[in-house]
């Protein structure tokens, strides 16, 4: 049966934060959702690495057994929270099937997460990105998601993101969200750059984050294995068994070009310099540090 993807193209606004208009219909199976103690959930703003993180956790979890990593895609290995679907079944129902421990995802802001992971002290991996990598990656995202509305041209995709109307909202209050709660809560807070400069010793602190002790050899083949290059070539994470009527690759491919800096081809000196004072004003008082180019 074909799918309806005129729904899905819907967002909706729930506490000023736009979402896919399923998840917001469907918010009480979301919001009640039981957290179990020892779950681990992946947080991120959409096209900040998720991706990448999922399969760096997932490789550990199995102790670098690729056979184990590659008997589904990468979509069913960690149930995403707030997925209601279509296709069904949801992310809740997916979860609340799992064996434990269980690793889920989401792209929720801190401030709508469903409260039993804080009640329940569960831990969370966040993984952020420099604003301006993230904005480009998204629109490429926007442009080959048909899921998703048109963005329109770069400049008014570009207002668009900066005043956070765009799917799970603004990155802005996003990233100070988690960065916020991370010292009150068990979290791992990870950079992309710094995943991309240093592999290794970024995958090591998941590791340790996991309570795993892997052999160096072992680390060593999670960091090929989920090179970019790598990625980019395995069915099982780059989306090449979803049909072209919901992501058409030849617009954009999913796994699209995995560097720091691409948004120097897209932003003209006036949108950065603008960037760069908004990005002052909205996260002042926190010390957190992007890197924008390697
Ligand atoms: P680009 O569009 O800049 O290439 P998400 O998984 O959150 O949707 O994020 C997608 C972004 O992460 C894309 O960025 C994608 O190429 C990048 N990515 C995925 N796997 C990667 C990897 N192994 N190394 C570097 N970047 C990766």
């Amino acid at each position: 049966m074909a799918t309806d993807l005129s729904k899905q193209k819907e967002l909706k606004e729930i506490a000023g934060i736009l979402l896919m208009a399923t998840s917001v219909d469907n918010w009480s199976p979301i919001q009640k959702f039981e957290a179990k103690p020892d779950d681990l959930l992946i947080c991120t703003f959409p096209k900040s690495g998720t991706t990448w993180i999922q399969e760096i956790v997932d490789m550990i979890a199995q102790n670098g057994d690729l056979e184990k990593c590659q008997q589904v895609i990468l979509q069913q290995r960690h149930p995403f929270l707030e997925w209601t679907g279509p296709p069904k079944p949801s992310g809740v129902e997916r979860a609340n099937a799992m064996p434990s421990p269980r690793i889920l995802k989401t792209h929720l802001p801190a401030h709508l997460l469903p409260p039993s992971f804080w009640e329940n002290n569960c831990k969370f991996i966040y993984l952020a990105r420099n604003a301006k990598d993230c904005m480009v990656s998204y629109y490429h995202f926007y442009r080959m998601n048909q899921t998703l509305p048109d963005p329109g041209t770069w400049e008014e995709y570009f207002e668009n993101f900066i005043s956070g109307k765009v799917g799970w909202g603004s990155w802005f209050d996003h990233v100070r969200g988690w960065w916020t709660s991370k010292d009150s809560y068990r979290t791992l807070f990870l950079f992309y750059e710094d995943i991309k400069r240093n592999p290794k010793q970024e995958i090591r602190k998941v590791m340790q984050f996991m309570g795993k002790n892997l052999d160096e050899t072992i680390l060593d083949k999670i960091v090929q294995e989920t090179s970019f290059e790598k990625m980019k070539e395995n069915p099982l994470v780059n989306r090449s068994a979803v049909p072209k009527s919901v992501m058409d690759q030849s617009i954009s491919p999913f796994m699209r070009k995995g560097t720091v800096g691409d948004w120097k081809n897209h932003f003209t000196v006036a949108q950065n310099e603008r960037f760069d004072k908004i990005y002052k004003e909205k996260m002042e008082g926190i010390s957190i540090n992007f890197c924008t180019e390697l």
